[in-house]
C-alpha cells in the first residue's frame, strides 16, 4: 500500500486573456482538481480613474465555482493600496502582487519582473503597502529579470514582511517561456526563505509532478497554468494521484461546447468570439493526437462559420485524445511546444 500522503494544494495559474471568470467557472464545473485560482492581473491606475470595469472579472457573484485570489500589477504604493482596499472590500481576504510579468512594455516601467533587480524599491513598496492594507499579501515572482540570481537579494528582505506566501516561477523574464525551469535555483531559494512557497512552472503530467514533489518535500502548494489548459484532466489526476478518468474526449467536448456558448453570450461580435476561441486551441490542441496540425488548421480560419465547421469536423471525425501525455510518443512530444510536452 502507498503511504497516505496529503493531497497537494493545487492553484490555477493566472493566464491573462484565458483564465477569466467564464473559464474558471466552466473549468471547475467540468473537471475540478483545483483548490483555488489566482486571477489574471489588474493593473493599478490613479485612484480617480479606477472604475467598476477594472474589477468586473473579480465580482464575487461571478466567481462562485472556485475561490479566487485577485492579482495586482503595479509599483506605485498609493495606487496599489487604493485598488487592494477595493478588493478587500469586495470580500477577498488576500491579494497577490505580480512581480513576474516578463513583457517589455511592463518591465521597462519597473513593473512586474521589471522590479526584481531593484530590492530597495521592493522594500520601500512593501513598507508602505503592508501597514495600509486590511488583508494579507502574497507575491508571485520569477527568479529575476535578467539573471536567475536576482531573487537571492530579494528573499532576505521578503522574509522581514508578513506575507501569506510566495509563488516562484523559476525562470527569468529574459527567458520568457524558453528553456526549462531552473530547479536548482528553485531549490536554493527554498533554503533561503521562511515563507510558504508555491512552485509554478511546466507541470504537465502526474509522474513529472511526483518527481517534483519528491525533490521538494517542503512544498505543499503547486500552481498549474498551461498544463491545465492543455490537459484539463491533469489537476484532478494529480489531486487523486491516479488517472481514472474515462470518456475524456466526450467530457472535453461537453466542456468546450459550454465554454463556447458562454463566450458567445459574453463577447461582442463573431470575430472577437472566434479569435478568443482560437487562442484556447493553441493549448487545447495539445490534448489530441496530431493536435499541432489541427491548431494550424484552426488558425487558418478567418470567419466564424468556417471556424465552427473546422471544429465540428474535428470532433466528428478524427479527434483522438492523446491519453496520458507521459505515455505519448516521445518523438511527437519532443516536437511540441512546452505546454504540450
Ligand atoms: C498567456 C499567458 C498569460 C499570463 N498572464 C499572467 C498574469 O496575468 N499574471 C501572472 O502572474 N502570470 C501570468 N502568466 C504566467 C503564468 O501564470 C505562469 O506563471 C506561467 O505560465 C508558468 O506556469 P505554467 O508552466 O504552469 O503555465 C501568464 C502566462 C501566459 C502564457
Amino acid at each position: 500500500m502507498t503511504p497516505d500522503r496529503q493531497a497537494p494544494r493545487l492553484i490555477l495559474a493566472p493566464l491573462k486573456g484565458f483564465t477569466d471568470a467564464v473559464f474558471r467557472n466552466t473549468f471547475a464545473e467540468h473537471f475540478g482538481g483545483f483548490d483555488s485560482a489566482m486571477a489574471p492581473f489588474v493593473a493599478t491606475v490613479a485612484a480617480d480613474r479606477l472604475t467598476d470595469k477594472h474589477v468586473r472579472d473579480l465580482l464575487p457573484h461571478q466567481n462562485t465555482r472556485m475561490p479566487i485570489e485577485p492579482q495586482i500589477l503595479g509599483n506605485a504604493a498609493e495606487d496599489f493600496v487604493f485598488l487592494a482596499r477595493r478588493l478587500f472590500d469586495m470580500g477577498y481576504p488576500d491579494v497577490n502582487w505580480n512581480l513576474g510579468c516578463p513583457f517589455r512594455p511592463v518591465t521597462k516601467k519597473r513593473r512586474g519582473s521589471g522590479l526584481l533587480p531593484f530590492p530597495e524599491q521592493v522594500d520601500e513598496f512593501l513598507s508602505k503597502t503592508l501597514p495600509a492594507i486590511p488583508g494579507r499579501l502574497s507575491i508571485k515572482m520569477r527568479l529575476g529579470r535578467n539573471t536567475p540570481d536576482e531573487i537571492l537579494r530579494l528573499l532576505p528582505l521578503l522574509d522581514r514582511y508578513p506575507l501569506k506566501e510566495i509563488t516562484i516561477h523559476p525562470r527569468t523574464a529574459r527567458q520568457m517561456y524558453a528553456g526549462l525551469p531552473d530547479l536548482d535555483m528553485f531549490q536554493a531559494c527554498l533554503g533561503q526563505i521562511r515563507h510558504r512557497v508555491v512552485y509554478n512552472g511546466d507541470i504537465t503530467g502526474l509522474e513529472q509532478f511526483r518527481t517534483l514533489a519528491a525533490r521538494f518535500p517542503r512544498v505543499d502548494s503547486w500552481m498549474i497554468g498551461r498544463g491545465a489548459l492543455s490537459n484539463p484532466f491533469l489537476p484532478a489526476i494529480i489531486k487523486n494521484g491516479r488517472d481514472g478518468v474515462v470518456g475524456k474526449l466526450e467530457k472535453f467536448k461537453a466542456f468546450y461546447d459550454e465554454l463556447f456558448a458562454r463566450y458567445q453570450e459574453r463577447l461582442c461580435g463573431p470575430g472577437h468570439l472566434m479569435n478568443h476561441m482560437k487562442g484556447f486551441w493553441t493549448y487545447f490542441a495539445c490534448a489530441f493526437k496530431g493536435g499541432p496540425d489541427f491548431a494550424k488548421r484552426i488558425h487558418r480560419t478567418f470567419k466564424l462559420p468556417q471556424y465552427l465547421e473546422t471544429v465540428q469536423c474535428f470532433f466528428r471525425g478524427n479527434a483522438e485524445w492523446r491519453g496520458n501525455d507521459e505515455k505519448g510518443d516521445p518523438e511527437e512530444r519532443a516536437r511540441l511546444s512546452p505546454p504540450c510536452r
